[in-house]
């Protein structure tokens, strides 16, 4: 485990960084919420002391809980220091807090687009050029209203043509319930906006370690031609999570497991593994490969869900503050995922994900065939030899490792399996921005590379909706698991069918 790879790094600018942040107005509507405090003003903050920010980049917050702009600095100040990757620094606090304003009113309340209108007017003079970025951190039943009252104000253009200033919406997911509601919201922003002005946020794809997927792939040329049916045995993908629902009750109560992670982050990440080489880097050239990987997700019918998913909850969850004392929304879930196509066919992707296991762990395992033959002698020694598995851990520890076998020291032929490990914290001497730093530049540059695209949130939801429907039609009780566990034994026995085991999660 302490063998460490010594990092070469090429000289030269960045692949990506080919466009610069332009100067904009952000408006973050739900500026006083949790997601604002928690992540955006915290990641706004970073990037701001990295010297990530435009000059002319400007905060505006909108919200109803405080009345004015210094008791929303104040607010935003004391949630930083407690929720920043780094220490605040109060200089570079102070320069942040003087780009930030507020504006306080109802999302459906004309006043609030006058003030909005007016203290956007007020900015423009201070070089945002016109530029404007609004967050929806909100939810999404409130997006047709603001973006409505936007169009009425004359806040948002129908498009970017001529060099002219653009504005573009971040709306976060779950993108929709169900296809039918990311349908009807993906219709609804298109009759305001061009698919170019949207950024759909999956905070997955923001990960260093998540981007790094593709990079480990299509940068090392031996890993392509085992990439495949004939080599690959089968794919983990795992999200567990320590922590329950935290202060989300009515949420996470409305939404479940595979609506919050794996309709979004799971299936991004299934996609990064298994998706063809795009034709370039370039955004569209990306999320095509992507959505082919979701087009071929092979739908369930009713009895290969029964067959192929499992949903449990952990005991005590239907105490929590906001949830059901009758809930029947799954904590976490597990499936067993066919993707139909020339590379994949026959090759298992066991998903799952899960809120009060016993570690908090997401990472893919790769796990590859076994040799043909055992070429070592007697069977206690062919019992030894484990298949290869590579493992691209998310977090936390990230990194990649590999498990090989190899010869045990001594006279007699006998075998050991030993892990090649690459630690990013211990190879790159710098730390990882947070997700959401990485997606407001690609943002303010008009980059969707790491964007989800209409088209790939509605195959997406093709594929969960018959599994949500299965599971919201059955009268059977949930299973419970005991929270600080790996989850329910019908998570294993999931797995244990195919004489596959889950890595272990205690
Ligand atoms: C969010 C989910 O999208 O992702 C949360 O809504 C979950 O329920 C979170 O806890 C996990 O993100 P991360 O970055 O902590 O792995």
């Amino acid at each position: 485990m302490d063998d460490t790879f010594n990092v070469e790094s090429a000289p030269g600018a960045p692949f990506v960084a080919e466009r610069r942040p332009e100067p904009c107005a952000m408006v973050i509507f739900g500026g006083t919420g949790d997601l604002a405090r928690r992540k955006l003003i915290p990641g706004l903050y970073n990037l701001a002391k990295d010297g990530l920010l435009p000059a002319a980049c400007r905060i505006v917050g909108l919200g109803r809980s405080v009345d004015d702009a210094p008791a929303f600095r104040a607010l935003l100040k004391e949630s930083t220091e407690k929720f920043s990757r780094t220490n605040v620094d109060p200089a570079t606090w102070d320069e942040l807090a003087a780009r930030i304003s507020y504006v306080k009113g109802d999302l459906d309340d004309p006043a609030t687009y006058n003030g909005l209108r007016k203290e956007l007017q007020r900015l423009d003079g201070e070089g945002t050029g016109g530029n404007r970025l609004y967050y929806f951190s909100v939810p999404p039943s409130s997006f047709p209203v603001i973006l409505g009252r936007l169009r009425e104000f004359g806040l948002i253009y129908a498009d970017e043509a001529n060099g002219g200033p653009w504005s573009r919406i971040m709306i976060e997911k779950p993108f929709g319930r169900d296809l039918e509601s990311a349908k009807a919201l993906n219709k609804m922003a298109r009759s305001f906006l061009d698919e170019s002005q949207i950024f759909r946020i999956d905070h997955y794809l923001g990960k260093e370690t998540v981007q790094n997927i593709l990079v480990f792939r299509f940068g090392n040329a031996i890993f392509e031609p085992i990439w495949n049916r004939k080599y690959i045995d089968n794919v983990q993908i795992t999200a567990a999570e320590q922590i329950g629902v935290e202060g989300r009750g009515k949420f996470y109560d409305e939404t479940g497991a595979l609506r919050d992670v794996v309709q979004n982050h799971l299936l991004e990440m299934l996609a990064l593994v298994a998706m063809e080489p795009p034709v370039s880097f370039k955004s569209d050239d990306q999320r095509d490969e992507r959505v082919q990987v979701f087009r071929s997700l092979r739908v369930m019918d009713e009895h290969e869900v029964r067959a192929n998913t499992v949903r449990a909850q952990y005991r005590g969850y239907r105490a929590e503050p906001n949830v059901s004392p009758t809930s029947r929304t799954p904590t976490y879930t597990a499936l067993k995922v066919s993707i139909d196509n020339w590379r994949w066919q026959g090759v298992p992707f066991y998903l799952r994900a899960g809120k009060k296991l016993g570690k908090r762990s997401t990472e893919i395992a790769i796990t590859f065939q076994s040799v043909p033959l055992c070429l070592f002698g007697h069977d206690e020694v062919c019992q030894r030899l484990e298949p290869n598995v590579l493992l691209l851990r998310i977090q936390p520890d990230e990194g990649i490792a590999l498990k090989l076998i190899c010869k045990t020291p001594g006279e007699d032929i006998y075998v050991s399996t030993v892990t090649m490990d690459f630690s990013y914290q211990r190879a790159f001497d710098r730390p990882q921005q947070e997700a959401y730093e990485r997606l407001f530049v690609d943002c303010m540059r008009g980059d969707a590379s790491l964007f989800a695209r209409a088209d790939g949130v509605e195959h997406a939801w093709r594929f969960i909706d018959p599994i949500q429907k299965t599971w919201d039609r059955t009268d059977d009780p949930i299973t419970e698991y005991e929270p600080g566990t790996a989850g329910p034994k019908e998570g294993d026995e999931l797995i244990l069918r195919d004489r596959r085991m889950w890595r272990p999660l205690t």
